[in-house]
Formats: structure tokens, C-alpha cells, sequence
């Protein structure tokens, strides 16, 4: 069977519904089909100061999210990137088959510069180690959204650049899969920027830890624009659209339904069936998380048999990469 993986950084105190639909509902169909790995990415998450308390509690309840989102730790592999100390070392192989300037050109690393964020170089080789995380596992797909196509083409690159340099076939190069109309899912305020729990303002992120009423107000507040006709057209109807692909990716309605339905209809309607599918996806989701989180040593077992299946596949790996480029054999 062939293998997937993907991972979220925990750094904020919830997921929000982007990482939901653009990753998480993926990550629960892959699972069926691929032998999944999936983690939360805590040594990406120390790229930015985060309170060593804070980061543990954050930890924990991305794991946990995983596994309220539908994730099963009984089929999937659900573990801390920091565990596995094979992600560092193959991350280290990365930076030295990556040029300084090939790693400054990553838009990310550019946006933060820009944005003030004054970058470590943990910032900047960011890429090389996620690059690591995926190849590590030999995965064939890595479910995530938009934002993170271009990490999946250096990481391409660097694995056709480490067999071509190396040992022809020591690496898989992956896919992306991302899928076209989920893959973004907007701002409430500012809907032509990404909904992101580090940029934007509380009322423009669904947080899968909002109590309903307030998901509620934050749907019904969304902004829109002066028209008045129910329509999907992300360029010039950016707003609306945001609320249709919501709406559509979670209730399983096509656009061209959805926009049938609700021909003739106020924003008014549209905003609050889409509260009530959220509503609908998360109230469970919440349910779910509260009983995982009233057992912490659950989800430290769940977390540390991830993390043993994880070993096996990364020891294996570092084995072939120790091999190929010259390092003696460890172990
Ligand atoms: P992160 O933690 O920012 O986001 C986790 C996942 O959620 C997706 N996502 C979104 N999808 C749709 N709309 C949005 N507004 C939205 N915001 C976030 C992201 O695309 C991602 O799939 N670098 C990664 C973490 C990582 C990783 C990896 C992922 C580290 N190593 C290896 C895959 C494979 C990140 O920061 O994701």
C-alpha cells in the first residue's frame, strides 16, 4: 500500500476551519486507501518564540484534533515530528543540497522578512526540513492546501537532486494533493487573504474550538460585497464564494446547486445554512475532543505508537541516505 503523510504546526490553540477543509477531511479519506502518517510538526513550531508550556499544550491538542477530526490512530500513524530524531538529521542532508539563494526565493521565508518577523535561520531552512518529513516516509501523496505547493516542489527537487546526485532511486519524489477548490479557504473579513491562525483577526477565523454561538456571529458578520446574487466567482465575488465552498465541501452540495438554491435569496440565507453545516461538523468534532482531552494518557499512548511505526520507516530511511552520500553506518 502505498504511503501519504502530512503534518500541522501547533501554533495556536486551536485548528481553524482551513486546516480542516484544505487538510484534515483529506487526511480522514486518504486513510481508507493509504497507509497514512500524520504529525504535528512541533520542530517547525520553534521557528517562532512560543512559551515552552504553551507549545506542550498546543501539542497535545493537535493531536487530539487529528483524532476528533476522524483521523483513526488504529490505522494511521498519528505522532510528534520531535520524536522521530531522523527528521533533524535528514533535515541536515537537505540544507546541504540546497543553495543559500534557492532557500532566500521561498515566498514564505520572503513574506515573513517583509512582515517584520525578524527570521532565524530556522525560518530559512524551514523548507529543507519539511523536505525531510516527506521523504522520510517515502510518501507517494502529501494532502495539504495551496499554501504549501510550493514546499512540495522543493522537496520534489531536492529528492531528484539527492538520487541524481547521489544514488538514483534512494528517495520517492511525491505528489501534492491538493484539491482545486478547497485548497483555500478565505479570511471572513478579508477574503481575498487565506484564512490563517498566525495573520488574521479572530472574527475572520473559524476556530474548530469556538463555541457555536460564536461561530455562528463570525459566519453572519462575514463579509460579502454590495451585489446581491448568490454566485461562485472567487474573482470578483471573493466573500460569497469563501461561504459556498464552506458550505459545499462540508454538506457535500455542488456549487451549481448551492447557487440554485439559493437564487433569488439574501446573504442573510446563505450565511445561516452555512453556520449550521459548521455548526454541524464541529458540535461532534467538540464532543470528541472533549473526551480525548479528559484522558491525557490515551492520547500519550496513541501519540508514542505513532511514533514507533514512524522509527521503523525513519531508521530504514536514513539507513539508505547514510549509505548513498557517504556517512558510516550507525546502527
Ligand atoms: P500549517 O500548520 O500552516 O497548516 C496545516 C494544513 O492546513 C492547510 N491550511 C489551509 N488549507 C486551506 N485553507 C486555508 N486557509 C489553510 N490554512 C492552512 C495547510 O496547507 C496545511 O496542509 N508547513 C506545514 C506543516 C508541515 C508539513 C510537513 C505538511 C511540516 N512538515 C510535511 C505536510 C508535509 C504548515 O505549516 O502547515
Amino acid at each position: 500500500v502505498p504511503r501519504i503523510l502530512s503534518g500541522m504546526q501547533p501554533t495556536s490553540d486551536s485548528l481553524h476551519l482551513g486546516n480542516y477543509i484544505g487538510a484534515l477531511v483529506n487526511w480522514v479519506t486518504l486513510q481508507d486507501q493509504f497507509d497514512a502518517y500524520y504529525f504535528v510538526a512541533d520542530l517547525h513550531a520553534l521557528t517562532v518564540p512560543t512559551d515552552p508550556a504553551v507549545l506542550r499544550r498546543r501539542t497535545r491538542v493537535t493531536a487530539a484534533q487529528f483524532i476528533a477530526g476522524g483521523v483513526d490512530p488504529a490505522r494511521s500513524a498519528v505522532f510528534c515530528q520531535s520524536h522521530i530524531t531522523e527528521h533533524a538529521e535528514l533535515g541536515w542532508v537537505m540544507n546541504c543540497l540546497t543553495a543559500d539563494g534557492e532557500a532566500r526565493r521561498m515566498t514564505q521565508f520572503k513574506d515573513k522578512v517583509a512582515r517584520g518577523q525578524n527570521a532565524n535561520v530556522g525560518l530559512l531552512t524551514y523548507p529543507m526540513l519539511m523536505a525531510a518529513d516527506i521523504l522520510m516516509y517515502d510518501a507517494a501523496y502529501v494532502p495539504v492546501g495551496e499554501d504549501q505547493r510550493q514546499h512540495l516542489e522543493i522537496t520534489r527537487d531536492l529528492a531528484e537532486r539527492f538520487n541524481t546526485r547521489y544514488a538514483a532511486d534512494t528517495l520517492v519524489v511525491p505528489e501534492p494533493y491538493i484539491l482545486k477548490e478547497s485548497a483555500k479557504i478565505m479570511d471572513l473579513t478579508d477574503p481575498t487573504s487565506k484564512m490563517s491562525g498566525s495573520n488574521s483577526p479572530d472574527k475572520g477565523l473559524l476556530l474548530l474550538s469556538d463555541d457555536p454561538k460564536r461561530l455562528r456571529k463570525k459566519i453572519m458578520s462575514a463579509v460579502t460585497d454590495t451585489e446581491a446574487e448568490v454566485r461562485y466567482d472567487p474573482a470578483t465575488k471573493a466573500g460569497v464564494s469563501n461561504l459556498l465552498v464552506i458550505h459545499s465541501t462540508l454538506s457535500g452540495s455542488s456549487l451549481p446547486d448551492l447557487e440554485s438554491r439559493f437564487a433569488g435569496q439574501g446573504y442573510g440565507a446563505l450565511k445561516g445554512e452555512v453556520a449550521d453545516v459548521v455548526l454541524a461538523a464541529v458540535e461532534p468534532f467538540q464532543t470528541r475532543m472533549a473526551e480525548l482531552l479528559d484522558d491525557p494518557a490515551e492520547l500519550d499512548r496513541i501519540v508514542a505508537a505513532g511514533a514507533e511505526r514512524a522509527t521503523v520507516v525513519a531508521r530504514a530511511t536514513m539507513q539508505r541516505v547514510r549509505e548513498a552520500v557517504g556517512l558510516l553506518p550507525a546502527r
